[in-house]
């Protein structure tokens, strides 16, 4: 199975972007963590990050040609405003788990909105880097049912 994470704008600057919510450890080391995660699995996985959000776009639509089988995505800032990422995701019909580092809903009122949540498989925040191994972990498992 392939597995695509996929990090919006400003993510590159983990580990230095307001530590004090998104914490110490850099978009490298939670990308490469996850690979091993995955390849101890068996699986593959591509992470990606950009500022841009027609290149996300693109991604995802080479994703699905790619035959990406599930994908782990935190949208970032664009999750409270981009309708295009949503459509991407909806038109690859590519299963996703929507992810981000901080409670959400503990923060302003803006962020409480996502154009993702109401089509993701499964929502998770607050629980740090942590909660884009969960998502790889229950990703993992679906695949090997869905997949056998
Ligand atoms: C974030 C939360 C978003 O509101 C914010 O714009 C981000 C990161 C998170 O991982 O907690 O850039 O998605």
């Amino acid at each position: 199975p392939a597995i695509l994470v996929v990090h919006g704008p400003n993510l590159n600057l983990l580990g230095q972007r307001e530590p004090s919510i998104y914490g110490a450890e850099t978009l490298a080391a939670i990308d490469a963590r996850l690979t091993q995660q995955a390849s101890q699995a068996g699986a593959t996985l591509a992470t990606t990050q950009s500022n841009h959000e027609g290149v996300l776009v693109d991604r995802i639509h080479q994703a699905a040609q790619e035959g990406i089988d599930f994908i782990i995505i935190n949208p970032a800032a664009f999750t409270h405003t981009s309708v295009a990422l949503r459509d991407a995701l909806l038109a690859v019909s590519v299963p996703f788990i929507e992810v981000h580092i901080s409670n959400v809903h503990s923060r302003e009122h803006f962020r409480q909105q996502s154009y993702f949540s109401d089509r993701a498989v499964g929502v998770i925040c607050g629980l740090g880097p942590q909660g884009y191994e969960l998502a790889l972990n229950y990703a993992l498992r679906h695949l090997a049912v869905t997949t056998t």
